[in-house]
């Protein structure tokens, strides 16, 4: 198990646009599984390759049902809308509440360069929109609704992506 450190917001890595990858190596295998040691470690539900100075199109999830790797993603279709409150591993101890759509359906490559679709709903298609906006540099303090909250205090870390 290797751990990663986590930029934090100011990070300039959390600003770039990440490149796509051409084919799944086996060095990026092993960024993937230090991703979600990483991820796992800090008690989040999402992690972007660029939050650990990556700047390759590579994300991991887990909303408690287990690991999903998608390098590439492509967000195909989304539709409706949850309002709810999103936080994220490179600004801990802070949330805020963000309006996002309520499913989505992705195409992207898994960790052996396959290509495959899943769409997901609610909590899922939350974090796939937040960690993709992490390939683009954009952090979810950009689409907050009203203030920031300190939730420093609270054990919810289930809302880290
Ligand atoms: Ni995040």
């Amino acid at each position: 198990m290797a751990l990663r450190q986590i930029r934090i917001m100011g990070d300039e890595k959390l600003e770039k646009v990440c490149r796509p990858l051409k084919q799944v190596t086996d060095r990026d295998r092993e960024l993937i599984q230090d991703m979600l040691d990483t991820m796992y470690d800090a008690n989040g539900v999402g992690l972007a390759a660029p939050q650990v100075g990556v700047l390759k199109r590579i994300v991991v999830i887990d909303i408690g049902e287990g690991p999903i790797v998608m390098v590439n993603p492509e967000i195909l279709e989304t539709s409706g809308s949850q309002t709810g409150q999103e936080g994220c591993l490179s600004l801990p101890g802070q949330a805020g509440i963000v309006t996002r759509p309520n499913y989505v359906k992705v195409r992207a490559l898994d960790e052996n360069g396959e290509p495959y679709e899943f769409e997901g709903t609610e909590l899922l298609a939350r974090a796939v929109c937040h960690e993709c906006d992490h390939l683009d540099g954009i952090m979810y303090v950009r689409y907050v609704e009203g203030e920031l909250m300190d939730v420093s205090g609270e054990e919810a870390e289930e809302i880290e992506e």
